[in-house]
Formats: structure tokens, C-alpha cells, sequence
């Protein structure tokens, strides 16, 4: 077999490996994996929503290197850690396992998708903001952020 076709096969087996992996993962393991994810973009968008509304000094590079973290982030695409039967806490779970997630997720699986999408293009905003390195773009993609992770919030998550 020629390398690259090896290389290939490796690449795809690999792909496949990391999809089933995400479908058979335990209810607890993706709790916490959607709640991780959740916070370190919460991590980063904080000094930019302070930025954006004025409540720190414009810092280019800190805008940069949060946003393209930000992006980076959320390229884990974690929709997929809401799996079946993690819609509530696990009982007896070897780690502590709470959720604050609605049973909407499943529910309205069109509504949740399209939370997400919109989620995909704020994010895509913020990013090119930050490719420009661009104040004011920044205030706009940071507002369209905000919104986007609080349209989904109000529809999806506890209060
Ligand atoms: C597509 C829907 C969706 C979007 C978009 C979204 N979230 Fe969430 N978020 C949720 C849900 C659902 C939960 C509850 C998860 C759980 O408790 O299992 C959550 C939980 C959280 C939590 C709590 C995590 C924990 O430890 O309990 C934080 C913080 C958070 N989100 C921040 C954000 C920020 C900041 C954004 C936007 C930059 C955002 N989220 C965008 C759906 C979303």
C-alpha cells in the first residue's frame, strides 16, 4: 500500500473511531464535556464582552487570542455531547453529574439546530473581527455572540 493511502485510511478510520466514540459516551462523561466546553468559551468571551461594552481598554491582541480560541472551541462542535439520556443527572455517576440542560435539546431538535447554527455564524463573525483585528467589528461581533449564546440559553438551559 502506498503511504499516502495509508495515511488516508488511517485518517478516516480515525474519523469514524472519534464519531462512535462520541455516540456511546457515557451520559456523565458528556455532561461534563459539554459543561467544560461551555465554560472555557465562557472563559474567553468575558474580557471581550467587557471590551465590547466598554468596561476594559480595547486590547487587540487579547480580542485575538480570545476569539480564535473561541472559534477553535466550538469547532469541537459540542451539540454532539448532548447524547441520548444525559438530559438528566446520573445517579451513582463516579463524577458529580448535574445538568441544567431542557428536554427541549431532544425534543425540538430543529429549534436546538438552528440555536447552533446561528451559534456557527456569530462565532464565524467573531473570528473574522478578530482576522481584521478590528475594533469596532468587534463590538458588533461580540453583541451578535452575546445574543446567540443567550437566544439558546433562554430556549435550552435552566434557569
Ligand atoms: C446551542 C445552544 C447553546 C449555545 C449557542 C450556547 N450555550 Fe451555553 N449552554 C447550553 C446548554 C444547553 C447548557 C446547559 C448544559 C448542561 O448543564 O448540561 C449550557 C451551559 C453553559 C454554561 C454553564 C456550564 C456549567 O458548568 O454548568 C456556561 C458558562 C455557558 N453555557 C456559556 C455559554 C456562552 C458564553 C455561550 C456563547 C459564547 C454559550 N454558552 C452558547 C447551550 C448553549
Amino acid at each position: 500500500m502506498k503511504t499516502a493511502t495509508k495515511v488516508a485510511l488511517a485518517l478516516s478510520v480515525s474519523a469514524c473511531a472519534s464519531t462512535l466514540a462520541y455516540a456511546q459516551m457515557k451520559p456523565e462523561d458528556a455532561i461534563r464535556a459539554r459543561q467544560s466546553v461551555m465554560r472555557v468559551i465562557a472563559l474567553n468571551f468575558g474580557p471581550i464582552a467587557q471590551m465590547a461594552q466598554g468596561k476594559m481598554p480595547w486590547n487587540k491582541d487579547m480580542f485575538v487570542a480570545n476569539a480564535l480560541r473561541i472559534e477553535a472551541i466550538w469547532a469541537m462542535q459540542p451539540t454532539r455531547f448532548f447524547v441520548p439520556g444525559s438530559d438528566h443527572p446520573v445517579a451513582g455517576a463516579k463524577i458529580a453529574s448535574f445538568t441544567d440542560v431542557r428536554p427541549e435539546v431532544w425534543s425540538q431538535a430543529d429549534k436546538w439546530k438552528a440555536a447552533a447554527g446561528r451559534m456557527d455564524e456569530a462565532v464565524a463573525g467573531l473570528a473574522k473581527a478578530a482576522r481584521g483585528a478590528d475594533e469596532a467589528a468587534m463590538k458588533a461581533a461580540a453583541g451578535a455572540l452575546g445574543k446567540s449564546c443567550g437566544g439558546c440559553h433562554d430556549d435550552f438551559r435552566k434557569k
